[in-house]
This record gives structure tokens, C-alpha cells and sequence, in this order.
């Protein structure tokens, strides 16, 4: 490289747990190309937005931002501004044409060429790189993981199922998945740098299939479960289509995997789930559910509700409160629909007025309010295993962890005698809130 340009670089993201892997996976790249990865946008020399297009806000976000780092680029005329993730490869060119200080679109498969990109971008050359890819995994890079305890392994990369209200098929491309063997090789590096809980993510991680050994999700979940059997494993989508008995067998069957399932539902109406082109029924949502409670009757469940799709009936927002009761969700994501240009929901009027869909939102959050209060309410007095993860964000004086069912629970640091990051501890709860968990170490 030039000696000559600021090869330091800013990378800021946006979305769900895969791009904040995925910035891992671009720093890696970054950094073996001479550039090195700061924390401080101030004193780069390249600035990179790793962006989400899932709702209409979410690329509001990201216009805004450009906005602001106008300023940075009147101070730093040489400064480059780039846009990777999902908004770069659903925008393209356009982004490019509308937003002046953009300088360079790299689509989620096309992560190799961003240090080749910044250096004709310091020549003055824009440029754009989007292809989606079959077989782009990423397999042979190790992410660029920064800090904590707990790492984000990406085991497939793209989306098949074509939800009608949903982006991410034609931002992240097809499905595919990385080999098993590599994946588990991963998790021993991990175990060896200290790392003691990882997330498998993608989009739908039960649809997971190597194909070169044909082993399937559960199959790899056992794999690393017995190469790491002193961490703790966590997955991250799940899609109720694909949670076959093997998959809730499998997690009841082994210690490390954490007893926590996160089953996106969407909605409590059988017509709106057909609408949304699902996959799935009530009938076998429900059916999932209570699979899961029968195996595992300690596991939390939390999922992701759409609130006013396209046609929605109060009727069918009544079932879907009906639903969060008869499951008792520990937590939900809750969102109100956002039309996506391309998607199958685009095209079906978007039915539902802005002031019924706050409404019905509102009724949504309202209601798993209650219920996560009520479930954390009888959780005081009881003693839980907590992973240390560090010191607590709102107090100095005290620290945070996380049961193995996926919930927060803070502690007074003077307690921790020694324990360190990383350790597990027993804390008895004494107090809680629908979100978070208080107690006293035993
Ligand atoms: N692959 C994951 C979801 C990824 S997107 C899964 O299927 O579970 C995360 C969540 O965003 C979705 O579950 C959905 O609830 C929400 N979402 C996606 N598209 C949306 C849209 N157009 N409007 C509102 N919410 C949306
Ligand atoms: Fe989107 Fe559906 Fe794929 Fe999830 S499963 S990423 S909601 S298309
Ligand atoms: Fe957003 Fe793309 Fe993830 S649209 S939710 S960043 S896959």
C-alpha cells in the first residue's frame, strides 16, 4: 500500500448478529491487507457503514448518517466513505448517485474485494461490487473478534424461504453452508483464545446441510457440543418450518447447549401466516412448542412479531395475542410492517393505516411487558447459574451475566471474590424487572 494514504479504518454496523460478524470478517481481510481496524471515526482515513435494509428505518438510519459525515469529508477531502451489507447490495448504483459522499457499495459476497476497492477509491475511482454468490462462505477467514467472552460464528450464509414481507433473500442471496469440519475447528481456537460461549448464526440455522458430509443442524450441534464441551452454545435463527424433534432432542441431550430457542412466530393468524408465505401453521407452531417444553421444560422461548401486515383483520391481531398468551413468550422482537420494495408483500396494498399498526404494536408490546414481568417475577428467590460477562453498563458498582436460558442478571462486583470474567457463578434473585434480572451471589 501507499505509504502516503491513511490506512486507518472506521467500521460502523447496523442490523442483526450476522453483519457484526460480518464486520469481523471484513477487519480480518482489512487487516491483512495493511489497513489497520480503530474505533475512533475522527482519525480515519476510510469510514465503512456495514448497513441493514429489513425495514424501511433502518435505511432511514443509515441516509441520516451519510448526512452527518458530510462534515467529516469537508475536513477530509481525501476521506473515503464506503457502504457494505444488505442497503449496498439492494441500492447499488443508486446509492452512489444520490448519496455524493459515497465512494464505494460492497455487497455482502463481495467482502475480498473491499481493500482493492479503498485503494482505487483513494485515486479517485468510485466504485461498486454486488454480486451475490452460491458458494461465498467466508470459510477460510478467522473473523477479526475485538473483545468479550462471547464470539459470533456465522455457519451459512443466505436465506431460501422467501417470507413475503422479507428483504434478506435478495440481499444475502441463496442459502448455502459452510463445511462442518471447519466449523468446529473454529470453536477449538475459540475455546483456545478464552472464548467461552459462541452463537452458530444464519438466517435459518436449521436448515443448516453440509453437503460434502451430509450432516444436517443437529448433527453439527453435537459435533461441537462434544469438541467444546466446556463452552456454551448458542444458535441464532431458527425457522419453526425446520425445528424437527432430532433438533429439541438433540439440545435436550447435551449440557452445553443453552436451553434457550429463539422460534420467530411473526404472527398468531393462521391467514396472515399463509399471507406471509410461512411455511407453517399455527397448529405447528404450537406443536414445536410445546415439543420443546415437553423435552426441555426449563427453556425460554423468545420470537419476532410483525404487527399490521397487509390484510391483517383485528381478528387475526387478536390471535396473535392470544398466541403470545397461550406460549408465554420470556421476550419478543416486535416490529411493525415495513414495506420492502421486490418482495411478494409489495405488490398486496399496504392495507393497514400507520395509526392502526402503532395501535396494534402498542397492544403487542403491551402485553409481553406483562408476560416477561410475570415469568422473571417467579424466578426471584430461585438460584441461577450465571456466566461473568463484565461490569454492568448503568452502575459501577455492579457487574452482569447471563443465565444459560438467555437472561440478564446483575450482581454487586464486591461480591465477586475473585471471580473473574468468564466464570461461572450461582446468583439468587432478589429482584426483577420484565427485562432483567438482580441478585446476590452464593
Ligand atoms: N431469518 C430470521 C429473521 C431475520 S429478519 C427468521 O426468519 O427468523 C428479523 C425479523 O425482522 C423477522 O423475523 C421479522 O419479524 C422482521 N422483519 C423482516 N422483514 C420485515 C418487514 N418488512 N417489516 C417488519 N418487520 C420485518
Ligand atoms: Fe427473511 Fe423469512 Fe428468510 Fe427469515 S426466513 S430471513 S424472515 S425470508
Ligand atoms: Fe438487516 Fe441484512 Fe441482517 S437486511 S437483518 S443486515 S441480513
Amino acid at each position: 500500500m501507499n505509504d502516503a494514504i491513511n490506512n486507518k479504518v472506521y467500521i460502523e454496523t447496523y442490523g442483526c448478529q450476522m453483519n457484526l460478524n460480518d464486520s469481523e470478517i471484513v477487519s480480518s481481510i482489512l487487516a491483512k491487507n495493511g489497513f489497520l481496524i480503530i474505533d475512533n471515526p475522527k482519525e480515519a482515513g476510510v469510514i465503512l457503514l456495514n448497513t441493514c435494509s429489513v425495514r424501511e428505518n433502518a435505511e432511514k438510519r443509515i441516509h441520516e448518517r451519510l448526512n452527518h459525515l458530510k462534515s467529516f469529508k469537508k475536513s477530509n477531502k481525501n476521506l473515503v466513505v464506503g457502504i457494505l451489507g444488505c442497503m449496498a447490495e439492494r441500492l447499488r448504483t443508486k446509492l452512489i448517485e444520490e448519496e455524493k459522499i459515497v465512494d464505494l457499495v460492497v455487497g455482502p459476497d463481495e467482502y475480498r474485494k473491499v481493500p482493492i476497492l479503498i485503494e482505487n477509491a483513494y485515486s479517485g475511482e468510485k466504485g461498486i461490487a454486488v454480486k451475490l454468490s452460491k458458494f461465498e462462505t467466508y470459510d477460510d477467514i478467522a473473523p477479526l473478534r475485538t473483545e468479550g467472552i462471547s464470539a459470533w460464528v456465522s455457519i451459512m450464509r443466505g436465506c431460501d424461504k422467501f417470507c413475503s414481507f422479507c428483504v434478506v433473500p435478495f440481499t444475502r442471496g441463496r442459502e448455502r453452508s459452510r463445511p462442518l469440519e471447519s466449523i468446529v475447528k473454529e470453536l477449538i481456537d475459540l475455546s483456545k483464545q478464552n472464548f467461552f460461549e459462541v452463537t452458530l448464526l444464519g438466517q435459518n440455522v436449521n436448515s443448516y446441510l453440509d453437503e460434502e458430509s451430509g450432516s444436517d443442524f443437529s448433527e453439527l450441534l453435537i459435533a461441537c457440543s462434544r469438541a467444546v464441551p466446556e463452552m456454551r452454545i448458542r444458535y441464532s435463527t431458527s425457522h419453526p418450518f425446520d425445528m424437527s424433534d432430532k433438533l429439541i432432542r438433540t439440545m435436550a441431550e447435551h449440557d452445553n447447549i443453552c436451553k434457550h430457542v429463539h422460534l420467530p412466530v411473526q404472527s398468531g393468524s393462521g391467514n396472515v401466516l399463509l399471507a406471509m408465505n410461512r411455511k407453517y401453521t399455527v397448529e405447528h407452531y404450537l406443536d414445536r412448542i410445546n415439543k420443546i417444553k415437553e423435552l426441555m421444560p426449563e427453556c425460554t422461548i423468545s420470537t419476532d412479531i410483525i404487527a399490521g401486515f397487509p390484510g391483517e383483520t383485528d381478528e387475526d391481531h387478536q390471535l396473535t395475542l392470544d398466541l403470545m398468551k397461550t406460549v408465554n413468550f420470556d421476550g419478543s422482537y416486535m416490529y411493525k410492517y415495513s414495506p420492502r420494495e421486490n418482495t411478494k408483500a409489495w405488490d398486496m396494498a399496504d392495507s393497514i393505516p400507520e395509526k392502526v399498526k402503532i395501535s396494534r404494536l402498542n397492544d403487542i408490546i403491551e402485553l409481553q411487558h406483562v408476560i416477561s414481568k410475570e415469568i422473571n417475577a417467579n424466578l426471584i428467590d430461585k438460584t441461577l447459574q450465571v456466566l461473568v460477562e463484565g461490569p454492568s453498563k448503568k452502575s459501577e458498582d455492579d457487574w452482569v451475566g447471563r443465565t444459560d436460558s438467555n437472561k440478564l442478571v446483575i450482581f454487586p462486583k464486591n461480591q465477586l471474590n475473585g471471580f473473574g470474567v468468564g466464570t461461572k457463578i450461582n446468583v439468587k434473585i432478589k429482584r426483577s424487572t420484565s427485562a432483567t434480572l438482580f441478585g446476590d451471589i452464593i
